[in-house]
């Protein structure tokens, strides 16, 4: 326990972080960046470990965001007495033998979605959490953005009136390159459902987020890019290989989905890795009986809001995020000064950290990942099936 300059009793709590490719690095600075922007939590994250299997990727991570040590083999971390909570921001097929074992070792846990591979495997790191007792928080970062929030309270408050549907779309064109390398992210064993886990997890905790449980779907799946070259070195992110011997696909570039909520509402979710000319276009359109919101990733502070008594020929308005919207004000001092991802990463963290001070959770919890992970895999019974799934009795 140490004193800060405000008075405010400040405990810290050793941290570490599995994985260090784009999210270990964005998870490092969220840690780093919690106090500029959450003074009063009176808890301080201290970077006490950074795991990564490639020869010098740990060192280079302590040596850059201030580690104390660095380490190839995650196992350490869990047999380490400094680390209270952990990032899990390694591949997919990991989460669920990290999770569990960070959690049986009574470390939190900060897990990247889609946690895990099946819902089997959410269902085990979920369980291993509340049998802890520990927090477990998930990386559905865009349910963070101050719009969203907002979108979720209108949507709440009856402002659109009865919500009948919803379409979410997460296009992008990460995997769009032929040259794209044929990493983790395309193997069943190592990355599951490909834009299922990927992707259309987020759309699921949207769609949940802002309209509540799915009852049933029924959906249809691709893949557009069958083969790809196998890299020759150590990859992160969406490395590129040409050349190379080629391999199988084996996972989804493409998916879409009729969604029916357990509320009566309808809905429309689709999802692709390949798609050119697509960057980032992420979004939900929600209608009501009396209105409608709008909302695209690529101008995040903004929300398109439609509501009143017209219903025909009813205006359509940009609101600004600002100050009192979500945790806007934690970011920026007035209206419609643009946040970015990497905050929604911070109000993550932020989240994670209050819910271990509380002990109670606040954000996307490991119910929530078994929640979008049911979903997923409902999509691909129905995409073997063509028939509509129940997500519940389903999963
Ligand atoms: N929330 C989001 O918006 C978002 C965005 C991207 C990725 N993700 C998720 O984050 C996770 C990581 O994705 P990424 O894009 O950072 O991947 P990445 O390939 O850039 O990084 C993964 C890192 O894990 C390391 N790694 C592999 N095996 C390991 C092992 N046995 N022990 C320790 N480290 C190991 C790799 O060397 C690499 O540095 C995935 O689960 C992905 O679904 C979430």
């Amino acid at each position: 326990m140490d004193r800060s300059k405000e008075g405010l009793m400040v405990d810290t709590l050793g941290v570490a972080v599995v994985g260090f490719g784009w999210m270990g690095r964005v998870h490092s600075q969220a840690y780093a960046r919690v106090p500029h922007h959450y003074p009063k939590l009176g808890l301080r994250p201290e970077l006490v470990t950074v795991a990564d299997d490639v020869p010098g990727r740990a060192e280079e991570a302590a040596a850059r965001f201030g580690f104390a040590t660095a380490v190839r083999d995650w196992r350490e971390v869990v047999a380490d007495p400094r680390v209270r909570a952990v990032s899990i921001t390694a591949p997919n097929f990991l989460h669920r033998e990290i999770g569990v074992a960070m959690a049986e070792a009574g470390k939190h846990i900060w897990i990247e979605k889609p946690v895990g591979l099946t819902v089997a495997d959410a269902r085990a790191v979920a369980e291993a959490v509340a049998k802890s007792g520990v927090q477990g928080t998930v990386g559905f970062n865009y349910r963070n953005a101050p719009a969203v929030e907002s979108a979720r309270r209108l949507i709440a408050d009856g402002g659109i009136g009865t919500v009948t549907h919803v379409r979410v779309r997460l296009f992008s064109d990460y995997a769009a390159h032929p040259e794209g390398a044929l990493t983790w992210r395309y193997e069943r064993e190592r990355g599951g459902s490909g834009v299922l886990g990927d992707l259309a997890s987020h759309g699921v905790d949207l769609a949940r987020y802002l309209l509540g449980d799915i009852a049933s779907l029924t959906a249809d799946t691709a893949v557009f890019v069958p083969e790809r070259a196998r890299p020759t070195g150590a990859t992160a992110g969406h490395s590129r290989a040409s050349g190379g011997e080629l391999g199988p696909v084996e996972n989804e570039d493409y998916v879409s989905c009729l969604l029916r909520f357990a509320s009566g509402a309808r809905g429309v979710l689709e999802a692709c890795r390949v798609s050119v000319g697509e960057q980032n276009n992420y979004g939900f359109e929600v209608h009501g009986t009396k209105g409608a919101v709008f909302w695209d990733f690529r101008r995040m502070n903004e929300l398109g809001v439609s509501r009143g008594d017209r219903y025909q020929d009813q205006p359509v308005s940009t609101v600004y995020m600002g100050p009192g919207e979500g945790e806007y004000e934690a970011f920026q001092p007035g209206s419609a000064n643009a946040m970015g991802y990497d905050d929604l990463k911070v109000i993550e963290a932020y989240r994670f950290l209050s819910s271990i001070a509380e002990g109670t959770p606040h954000g996307a919890t490991l119910a929530d990942a078994v929640q979008s992970a049911a979903a997923l895999d409902a999509m691909t019974r129905s995409a073997e099936s063509g028939a509509w799934v129940d997500v519940h009795r389903g999963g």
